[in-house]
């Protein structure tokens, strides 16, 4: 194997996570699914040479317009339309730091969905992203009268429903959580939803878990993160997982790999699209998504390629 072999998995679909390696040799992807393959290819063309707004949405787009076809025949309600359509997509991890909220933020604008901000905490989504604090709580308004809260617009970065640091205090349990979040989504009429979420097993998070159709965990190479993910996987493996590699170096420990592919392997959850350790990235702090660049800086190439193979393997989660 010669440092070689990684991950790759066949698996964002059957749920199996085998090895390969397409990457080690050229200090890239470690682990692969084949979805997210094909995925990148495709839409990393159309993106490079449209730029992202035509890559986000165009799936998105051609779903809704036959999915509304096909409901129409059926003389559906316009409410189960909606339902149908919208996807919650929810980033969770118990370890603070991996990387949740930068993916999220990203994704969120890959799929052209509101994201909807669960973190409390000082270095989240609705801080980054520009919201002032002092300003009024959407989501805190929303959740104690019971309405739907309306996304703040966002240029070259996606729509948000603010977060509150007071939510901590005041989140509702998973039921109520993620019966609020589908009910937005299905509101919105937008294909997909993303939620952030604050780190750890809490109430919350569990009910954004519940909700999604696909749970985005990114998984960064250390002893003690593996032992999030392990807790993460011991309570939450029945959630439609996508574990995503994230922060990896050129070459990774690979005892720590090890024990990566031992614990997807031993959950049977799907590993995604790997996201290489981007030194830059925590010293930005520019507020617009690096997906949304047009035409993409050299230095953010090689990030913006690796996010759009996880916004395919999110939007292809779960096809046979
Ligand atoms: N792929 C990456 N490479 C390098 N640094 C990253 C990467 N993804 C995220 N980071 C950095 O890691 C830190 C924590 O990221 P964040 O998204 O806030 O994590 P979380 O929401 O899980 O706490 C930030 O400084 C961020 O810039
Ligand atoms: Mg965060």
């Amino acid at each position: 194997m010669h440092g070689r072999a990684l991950l790759t998995d066949r698996g964002a679909v059957h749920g199996r996570a085998l090895l390969t390696d397409r990457g080690a040799v050229h200090g890239r992807a470690l682990l692969t699914d084949r979805g997210a393959v094909h995925g990148r290819a495709s839409l990393t063309d159309r993106g490079a040479v449209h730029g992202p707004a035509s890559l986000t949405d165009r799936g998105a787009v051609h779903g809704r317009a036959r999915r509304a076809d096909r409901s129409s025949n059926e003389n559906s309600t316009l409410a189960e339309i909606l339902t149908r359509m919208a996807k919650i997509i929810t980033v969770a991890a118990y370890k603070g730091g991996v990387g949740k909220t930068t993916l999220a933020l990203e994704l969120a604008y890959l799929l052209d969905a509101p994201l909807i901000d669960l973190d409390w905490d000082k270095g989240g989504a609705t801080r980054r992203w520009g919201y002032k604090a002092g300003e009024s709580s959407p989501l805190l308004d929303a959740l104690a009268h019971d309405k739907t809260p309306r996304p703040r617009k966002g240029r070259r970065k996606p729509d948000l429903v603010a977060g509150d640091e007071d939510f901590g205090e005041v989140q509702p349990d998973p039921d109520a959580m993620s019966h609020a979040l589908e009910k937005w989504a299905a509101e919105w009429g937008r294909p997909y939803v993303v939620v952030d979420t604050h780190p750890g097993g809490l109430p919350s998070t569990h009910g954004a878990m519940a909700a999604a159709s696909v749970v985005v965990t990114p998984a960064v190479l250390a002893t003690g993160e593996l032992d999030g993910l392990e807790g993460l996987l011991e309570r939450a493996a029945d959630y439609p997982l996508l574990v995503v590699p994230n922060k990896v170096q050129r070459v990774p420990d690979a005892n720590l790999l090890r024990r990566l592919q031992n614990l997807v392997a031993r959950y049977e959850v799907p590993v995604g699209p790997v996201v290489s350790e981007h030194r830059r990235l925590p010293r930005r702090s520019a507020r617009m998504a690096i997906s949304a660049f047009d035409p993409v800086p050299k230095a953010w190439a090689r990030y913006a390629e690796e996010l759009v193979s996880v916004a395919s393997a999110v939007r292809s989660y779960g096809d046979a």
